[in-house]
């Protein structure tokens, strides 16, 4: 392979090697350009490329990173099942205005040999961390790896993965990585669906149930306000009707403390509801805010 990234489109070029990608930022470092970069597994929506418009609104080049991490799957889900289609996306992102998709190869990731682990502590204990044992593990690596590579001025994540953005905010800051961790919010469906490469998974009635999981949270959030004092009540409540809903198995439904994702009893500071559910075999996770509980706000 050639070592000069390949034009995919007229905009937008294509890096496979770590080397590449450096050679590309070391350019545009050397013309005083700020540099975005907006990592993901691929399988584009919306909501991946609401955070390359704002990338696209702070920084003069963006770099989109396309790796389906393998370490961050559990032995139980299937990797080989995560929806994979380059050249669509590669068409988004030239659409959205992206400079340069960066889409390593696996055996470029991760050596043969590759033996070290970042592990953030505490902040992955609850919400997914106990249901998805490892996989925080393999995305704080992952993301340790490409802010390493990429050397961007600002890294964009969503909160639709909350406890994630909050752990990658972390190893950044304990790490002294140089990069700015930017949270976006949630893009969602018509009906409140918060975007998702799993959505395609769902069929149609299911989807319909899907759909059951931001309304109930909205309504959550309404008992909540109305009485702070009886989290257990309003959560019972709304476990319930999630099953009432069609919900097959309900993982979570919590109300954190936005910073250190510990679950509260009382709604009456900042905080977010946060919930994992299963419609069939998908899993669905989403999480909104109570009281101004935003990310950032710190
Ligand atoms: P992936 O699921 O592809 O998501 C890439 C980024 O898009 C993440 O920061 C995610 O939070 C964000 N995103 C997903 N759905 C969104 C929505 N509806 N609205 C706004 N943003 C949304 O998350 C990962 O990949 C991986 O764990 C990764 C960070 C790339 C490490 O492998």
């Amino acid at each position: 392979m050639s070592g000069t990234a390949r034009p995919l489109s007229p905009s937008l070029d294509i890096a496979r090697r770590v080397a590449e990608l450096r050679w590309r930022v070391a350019d545009w470092r050397g013309q005083g350009l700020r540099v975005g970069l907006v990592p993901t597994m691929g399988a584009l929506h919306d909501g991946h490329l609401s955070l390359v418009r704002g990338a696209l609104g702070e920084c003069d080049r963006v770099v989109a990173s396309l790796f389906v991490n393998p370490t961050q799957f559990g032995a139980n889900e299937d990797i080989a099942r995560y929806p994979r289609d380059e050249a669509a996306d590669g068409a988004k992102l030239a659409a959205a205005g992206a400079h340069l998709l960066y889409a390593p190869e696996l055996g470029d990731m991760y050596a043969a040999d590759h033996a070290t682990t970042v592990a953030v502590a505490g902040l992955t204990d609850g919400l997914c961390g106990p249901f998805r044992p490892g996989h925080f593990a393999g995305v704080a690596t992952v993301v340790t790896k490409l802010l390493n590579q990429a050397t961007p001025d600002r890294a964009y994540f969503g909160e639709k993965d909350f406890q994630q953005l909050q752990v990658i905010r972390r190893l950044a800051r304990d790490l002294d990585m140089p990069v700015e961790i930017v949270g976006m919010p949630t893009l969602r469906e018509a009906d409140g669906l918060a975007m998702s490469s799993r959505n395609r998974y769902l069929g149609e009635a299911e989807r319909r149930v899907a759909a059951g999981l931001p309304r109930t949270m909205a309504a959550v959030l309404a008992r909540l306000a109305a009485r702070p004092l009886d989290v257990a009540g309003a959560l019972d409540w709304g476990s319930g009707e999630l099953a009432r809903a069609g919900f097959a198995r309900i993982d979570y439904l919590t109300l954190a403390d936005p910073e250190t994702l510990q679950p509260l009893d009382r709604a009456d500071r900042p905080a977010r509801l946060f919930a994992a559910a299963w419609v069939g075999a998908t899993r669905l996770i989403d999480n909104v805010a109570l009281m101004g509980g935003a990310p950032g706000a710190h």
